[in-house]
């Protein structure tokens, strides 16, 4: 079947359901949801058996919708009508809550339903429940309708409808706003995790206008609202009954008013005394041998120094007398790579993007000439660009079911990527597929990625009972009789394959690329970063999603 979506943008969402759907043999073509005669253009161009839209922010129009059939994806369980769904959902503190797929009509999230999938919700960051579970009930919710297609079509099934609520407003900044002198941590949290990663939550801190993101509870006490220090590079601030730290800012008073950890968007900062306490972004804990080691970076993003950071605990964890090494990543993402929001608000770009690229290539060649343990990555969360390349640093590589994995740098002006992904990539997948992965610049499913061979396993769908099966192969591995012949085995590999080239000349390759990127008279990169860092929205669709633009599209005749 030929499926549109029409989309606000390529989102992890989104990006979910084109893997899925495409993994049953649907033919997907993307349209960016842009203006009207572009969209009816869309659907002239690639006339498809059902347009889906996973992510919208506007109508569908009605010469679309009167005349083919339209489902729409909306974050909330059946009734629910209105944008901020999932805002309103957390703010409102529902403990359980779904999403709906509804044929489009006049009247906004009123059409019939197709399908519903519900979930109990977390107290966690809006994206981060969006990105969890929103994105497995919507593939739930598509899988369903797409099953009772055929009986639609042959007049044996009807969406039914369904008795609605009142719709609800967009959520205004009045809504979210935080009475310091009054909410409690809890409130305070609920506030800002219905705000993440957009709009924030309208507040103000030393004396700057600025919307408030990442959240977490802090172990402290002072007079409500006050600023109490920095922790890391977040902010602590007091409660009613506690405090919480404020990792990530957008700083209204600043030239570059974009999201940066609070202590660098807030230079009066630096003089804050330094709090200890709270949850620490890396973490290690080590159980029967095996030592696990989280990093938990903010949108995956991992810049220089927290690069620096993960390796100064990476070689403290290879001092442990253990066997086995698994990097875990953090929850909702295992890494994105460099952080491109820090570079953007550098002096310069240019030189924090090749310190950023350094400490990146640092770390990860630590993981592969770790040759006295065996080593791990395992992927609970997505992956992209050297963030997915970081990764196959390590031995095994063992993702979530429904994990998404960009691995390729293009999308960022044709940036030529480093993290020695010259050397682990062919090694993995053979040189042909290297070639095809890094050129194709589409987000690739956990099924695809393990029958290429980019990933060793996939298992369990749920991020609890992945966690716990990760223990238990890492501690079977571990204990595994043969752990001294699999680790000489490795040993004797790296020794090879570094006589055959050794791992400074694929560096120094990939970084002579880079240097072009960075410095080279082509600004590709700096342009492409500044549009996904300011998020300009786009003007058209990429030719790479919109199939039915492609040079050569024949509309088809069915
Ligand atoms: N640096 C800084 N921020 C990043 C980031 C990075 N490398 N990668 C993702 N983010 C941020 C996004 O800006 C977004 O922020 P927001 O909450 O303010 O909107 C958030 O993380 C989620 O990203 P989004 O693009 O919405 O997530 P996704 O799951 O839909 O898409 C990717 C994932 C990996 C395809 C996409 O984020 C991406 O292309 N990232 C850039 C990767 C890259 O080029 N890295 C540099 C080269 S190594």
């Amino acid at each position: 079947m030929r499926i549109l979506f029409l989309t606000h943008a390529f989102n992890s969402l989104t990006q979910r359901l084109y893997v899925e759907l495409s993994r049953l043999g649907h033919e997907i073509s993307i349209e960016f949801d842009i203006n009207d005669s572009v969209t009816i253009e869309a659907v002239d161009l690639f006339r498809p058996h059902l347009i889906l839209a996973p992510y919208l922010r506007r109508a569908i129009p009605q010469a679309i919708w009167k005349n083919h059939l339209c489902l729409v994806l909306h974050p909330g369980i059946v009734g629910d009508r209105g944008p901020s769904a999932l805002d309103w959902a957390i703010l409102k503190g529902e403990r359980e809550w779904g999403v709906t797929l509804l044929q489009a009509e006049a009247e906004m999230d009123a059409g019939p339903v197709w399908a519903s999938a519900s979930f109990p919700l977390r107290a966690a960051k809006k994206s981060s429940v969006y990105r969890g579970e929103v994105t497995e009930a919507a593939v739930r919710v598509v899988k369903a309708a797409l099953e009772r297609l055929p009986d639609y079509r042959a007049g044996r099934w009807q969406p039914s409808p369904v008795p609605l609520r009142p719709m609800h407003a967009l959520m205004k900044q009045a809504d979210r706003a935080i009475d310091w002198a009054a909410d409690t941590t809890d409130r305070v949290l609920a506030k800002i995790n219905a705000a993440d990663g957009f709009p924030g939550v309208k507040d103000e801190l030393l004396g700057h206008p600025c919307h408030l993101f990442n959240a977490q509870p802090f172990p402290a006490h002072g007079p409500p609202g006050a600023i109490l220090g920095r922790s890391g590079e977040g902010l602590v601030r007091a409660t009613v009954d506690g405090a919480v730290r404020i990792g990530h800012v957008k700083n209204g008073d600043s030239a570059l008013p974009i999201k940066l950890p609070a202590v660098l968007a807030l230079a009066e900062a630096d003089s804050l005394p330094e709090l200890t306490g709270g949850e620490s972004d890396i973490r290690y804990e080590e159980a029967d041998g095996v030592g696990y080691l989280h990093f938990d970076f903010y949108n995956g993003a991992m810049g220089t120094a927290a690069c620096q950071r993960l390796l100064a605990a990476y070689e403290t964890a290879r001092l442990r007398p253990t066997r086995v090494i698994v990097l875990m990543g953090g929850p909702d993402f295992f890494s994105n790579g460099l952080d491109l929001n820090r570079i953007e608000a550098a002096d310069s770009p240019a030189d924090e993007s090749w310190r950023n690229i350094e400490a990146m290539d640092d770390l990860c060649r630590a993981v592969i000439e770790t040759t006295c343990r065996l080593t791990v990555s395992a992927l609970q969360g997505n992956a992209g660009a050297g963030g997915a390349f970081l990764a196959l640093a390590a031995d095994y590589v063992w993702a979530r079911e429904g994990v998404i994995l960009n691995p390729h740098y293009k999308n960022m002006g044709n940036l030529y990527g480093s993290e020695y992904w010259t050397y682990l990539l062919p090694r993995r997948v053979g040189d042909e597929a290297a070639r095809d992965v890094i050129a194709r610049r589409l987000p690739m499913g956990t099924a695809e990625a393990r029958a290429l061979g980019f990933i060793d396993d996939v298992f369990s769908a749920n991020p609890a009972a992945f966690i716990r099966e990760v223990h238990g192969r890492a501690r079977a591995l571990a204990m595994s009789s043969d752990i001294r012949d699999l680790l000489a085995t490795k040993s004797a590999r790296r020794k090879a394959d570094e006589a055959a080239r050794p791992l400074e000349r694929y560096r120094e390759e990939e970084l002579a690329h880079m240097r072009r990127n960075f410095y080279g008279f082509d600004p590709s990169y700096h342009v492409a970063r500044h549009h996904f860092v300011h998020k300009t929205p786009p003007s058209w669709t990429p030719r790479h999603l919109a199939k039915h633009r492609e040079l050569g599209w024949q509309v088809p005749a069915d």
